[in-house]
């Protein structure tokens, strides 16, 4: 598994991510093609700005892209984790180990010091994802569970 960064030829991919099973707790519809190119000429923008607000990190399985993982910087040295895997591949421990992953670069690139992540209640398999990755949680807030992570440095 290796986290890196989209290119415009990535859009087919992140499409196919943010497909109907996956964003049943997002608050969103299902992705077009059109809205896929989009947003990676979005991200792509974000990742230029200084400082960076806004990382979105392509999950790369053997040059598969199975997912994104989110982090969003925020004042303070806070950032805001997220993740969306392609179903298929879910249950096979990928987003806790993109998880994982994402805490170290937010640590060394992104230079925080504390992380925050939510989910859905009936979002079960995200509070797992966010326990194994070392996420606390800290209890519920508009009507989603609220998870926190002090970054060991
Ligand atoms: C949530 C999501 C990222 C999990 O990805 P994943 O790669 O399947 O996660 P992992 O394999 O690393 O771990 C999943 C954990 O959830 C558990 N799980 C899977 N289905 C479950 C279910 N129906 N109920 C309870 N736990 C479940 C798995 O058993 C595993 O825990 P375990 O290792 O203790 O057994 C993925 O399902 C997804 O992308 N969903 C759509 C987008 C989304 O909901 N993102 C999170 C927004 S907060």
């Amino acid at each position: 598994m290796a986290l890196r960064s989209l290119t415009a030829a990535d859009a087919p991919a992140v499409r196919r991510i943010y497909g109907k099973a996956s964003v049943r707790f997002l608050g969103r519809g299902s992705m077009t093609g059109r809205e896929a190119q989009e947003y990676v000429a979005r991200v792509q923008r974000w990742h230029l700005a200084d400082p960076v607000e806004q990382y979105v990190l392509g999950v790369d399985i053997g040059c598969d892209l199975v997912g994104v993982v989110k982090l969003g910087c925020r004042p303070g040295r806070h950032g805001r984790v997220s993740y969306v895997l392609r179903e298929g591949c879910w249950g096979r421990g990928y987003a806790t180990e993109a998880v994982r992953e994402l805490v170290g670069f937010a640590s060394t690139t992104a230079g925080l010091v504390s992380l925050g992540a939510r989910h859905h209640p009936d979002n079960a398999p995200s509070g797992r994802v966010l326990a194994k990755a070392g996420f606390t949680r800290i209890g519920a807030r508009g009507g989603m569970i609220e998870y926190s992570l002090l970054i060991d440095r």
